[in-house]
């Protein structure tokens, strides 16, 4: 089974239609620029803008459900944060305006908790039972608690409070960057921020994500805390095949997966709905609000 998934990120907007069996994209992986500033009708536009070059190639039918990961809080179809956004995101109907705009099913939720389903079901976290928790490292910090399969959404440890201020304005990349850290001063408050992620949510793997986790042979070393911490290993598409993953389940039919983690929900519903027709969006699972 195949489903759009999308990838709205701080510089480029992804999107690429993916294999469900395999966790694998079948069609080119199609990069646009965020546009500047990012509202969320400037990004539907570029939304659209990478369907219709995945139409173009030949990759996209109408009836494929999508899944789009936003870097915000997303419940209920509605938006409701704006940490590193354009302020007029909160409150912003983001599902409705991508489906009237793409006339698909669509599904959106965040951004990390995209790529946490992903790596979980097909990359770093694959095979770990318990508690896994994704945190993305890049221009803020995003998190995915996934439970046995199962996504905790919207977590957003990136705003825990570290030495009085927000964790992801002192130990993002972009915070790196912005403060002259060098790899092992970096890592070394970035073991203050997992300590205190530790301290409340106890996880049984950590899978580092974004930018800063494509350089772990750098800081690898000085990292230390409780849980074993590996690389996510999907690099640029756990956020667009996760975003896939989240579509299929919602437009399944509640019966198929009622019992059933979204991971591996979405394996099933490959399996048992090759066939049939998948229904309307909305009225599967609950992916978490997404
Ligand atoms: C946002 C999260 C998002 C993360 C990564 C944070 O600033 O609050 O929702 O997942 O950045 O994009």
């Amino acid at each position: 089974m195949h489903a759009l998934g999308i990838d709205v990120g701080g510089t480029g907007i992804k999107g690429g239609v993916v294999e469900l069996e395999t966790g694998r994209l079948v069609s080119e992986r199609i990069r646009e620029r965020t546009p500047l500033p990012a509202t969320p009708e400037a990004v539907v536009e570029v939304v659209a803008r990478v369907c219709e070059r995945l139409v173009e190639g030949g990759w996209l039918t109408p009836e494929l459900p999508a899944g789009v990961g936003v870097p915000v809080v997303v419940k209920e179809g509605i938006s409701l944060t704006a940490a590193n956004v354009d302020p007029s995101w909160i409150g912003a109907p983001i599902e409705t305006l991508l489906r009237e705009r793409l006339q698909l099913p669509v599904v959106a939720l965040n951004d990390a908790d995209a790529a946490g389903l992903a790596e979980v079901a097909y990359g770093a976290g694959k095979g770990h039972p318990g508690v896994t928790l994704l945190l993305t490292i890049g221009t803020g910090i995003g998190s995915a608690l996934i439970v046995d399969g199962r996504l905790v959404p919207n977590t957003e440890l990136g705003h825990l409070q570290l030495h009085g201020r927000e964790a992801e304005t002192l130990v993002s990349g972009a915070a790196r960057v912005r403060r002259h850290r060098g790899w092992k001063r970096w890592a070394r408050e970035f073991n203050a921020y997992l300590a205190l992620v530790e301290a409340y949510f106890w996880p049984d793997l950590l899978i580092l994500g974004g930018g800063v986790s494509k350089e772990m042979a750098r800081y690898e070393r000085y990292l230390r805390a409780r849980a074993p911490i590996v690389p996510a290993s999907m690099l640029n598409t756990s956020g667009i095949v996760g975003a896939a993953m989240a579509a299929v389940a919602a437009a399944t039919p509640v019966r198929a997966v009622a019992q059933t983690p979204p991971a591996e929900a979405a394996r099933e519903v490959v399996a048992e709905t090759a066939a049939e027709t998948t229904g309307a969006a909305g009225s599967g699972p609950d992916l978490g609000g997404a």
